[in-house]
């Protein structure tokens, strides 16, 4: 299955679903590369500071930051269970691309009363890949939510009416995710108990499902 993390705003966290997917999915056995599509590297970053520390390899991270990420993506899927796509903000050629190869496509977003959870541009791309692809999944997760309480109270209404539609799993706003980026690790490896952990192993169990 290709995945892609793809949301043309930055810093809404898909670097890190992408990684933590990956981790879980092979934590569970299956063969994962993640396809870094962002020019700043930041997975690859994570993946090249992961091996200084001498920590073990537990997916393969490729940087392919190209409009021709659709040419290459079939082929690269066709060696293992998964390929996660690390999108890159603002670049609209490569989340074109990502598009036209992905199985599901997920957006991240963090979500505020004050904006539209995906951009417009991203709905705009969404839109315009339908017409070559009709059969492409794609939802929306929302990442650091507040407390469960105050989500569903402010968002609840919001949520109905989402286009994309959104992902029952939520992820919290957890610093762990900050302290695994920073040491090249995963939340599960730093605390395998942590709410964080959790959240991702449902996430990663609810965008698996949609395996055709
Ligand atoms: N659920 C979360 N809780 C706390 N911090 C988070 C969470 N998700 C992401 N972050 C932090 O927010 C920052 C941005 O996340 P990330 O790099 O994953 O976003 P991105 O969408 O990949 O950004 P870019 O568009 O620049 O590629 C990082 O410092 C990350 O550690
Ligand atoms: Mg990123």
């Amino acid at each position: 299955m290709i995945v892609a993390l793809l949301n043309q705003k930055g810093g809404v966290g898909k670097t890190t679903l992408a990684l933590h997917l990956a981790g879980r999915w092979a934590g569970k056995g299956r063969r994962v590369l993640v396809v870094d599509a962002d020019p700043q590297g930041s997975a690859l970053d994570w993946s090249e500071q992961r091996a200084s520390l001498g920590h073990p390899r537990l997916f393969g991270v490729l940087g392919l930051p190209r409009e021709t990420l659709h040419r290459e993506l079939p082929a690269i899927a066709a060696d293992v269970d998964h390929v996660i796509v690390d999108g890159a903000p603002r670049i609209a050629g490569v989340a074109r691309s990502a598009l036209l190869a992905a199985d599901v496509v997920i957006v991240p977003a963090t979500p505020s009363p004050l904006d539209g959870w995906a951009s417009a541009e991203m709905l705009r791309l969404l839109d315009e890949a339908r017409v070559f692809r009709p059969d492409l999944i794609a939802r929306m997760v929302l990442n650091r939510c507040a407390t469960r309480t105050v989500i569903a109270r402010e968002t609840a209404e919001a949520m109905a009416g989402q286009e994309p539609p959104v992902l029952a799993a939520r992820i919290g706003q957890r610093v762990i995710f900050a302290e695994a980026a920073a040491t090249g690790q995963l939340a599960h490896e730093l605390d395998p108990g942590s709410l964080a952990a959790a959240e991702i192993a449902a996430l990663a169990a609810e965008v698996e499902g949609f395996k055709r």
